[in-house]
């Protein structure tokens, strides 16, 4: 099914200058851009966004880091969207991601990991909605 899901580009990646590669790699794979901006996310923001890991032990680490600089964030959309940009990020701890992922090209580690993507069409829905008005994304089938 034709499923949107919701990309950060972590301030890692955003200061490495990779935004442009990692947007050819969505493309390259079917997925479209249909939404998309810059941000630089403030603790509360921060804080919101990862709310279902709040008692998990890298929280606090968690929410430093997606502070520590500007971020791209960008709703995709295309054919099983969801698990195509889990399979290009690859595993969420680097040294366990596939040669070629985004993860295993430009991330140093589980805390700073290049990525983020939501992982069902459920959060999917939330997390877009929690950094994108409807009138903002533009589907163009
Ligand atoms: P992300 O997909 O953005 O979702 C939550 C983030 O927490 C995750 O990527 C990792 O960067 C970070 N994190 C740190 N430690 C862990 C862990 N042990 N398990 C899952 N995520 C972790």
């Amino acid at each position: 099914a034709v499923e949107r899901t919701l990309s950060i580009i972590k301030p890692d990646a955003v200061a490495q200058n990779v935004i442009g590669e990692i947007y050819s790699r969505f493309e390259r794979a079917g997925l479209q851009v249909v939404a998309a901006r810059m941000t630089h996310l403030g603790r509360e923001q921060a804080e919101g966004f990862y709310a279902v890991h709040r008692e998990r032990p890298f929280f606090n680490a968690l929410v430093e880091f997606m502070m520590s600089g500007p971020i791209m964030v960008q709703v995709l959309e295309g054919e099983d969207a969801i698990r195509k940009n889990r399979e290009i990020m690859g595993a969420t701890n680097p040294a366990e991601a596939e040669a070629g992922t985004i993860r295993h090209d430009y991330a140093e580690s589980i805390d700073a990991n290049a990525a983020h993507g939501s992982d069902s069409p459920e959060t999917a829905a939330t997390e877009i909605a929690f950094f994108f008005d409807s009138n903002d994304i533009h589907s163009r089938g």
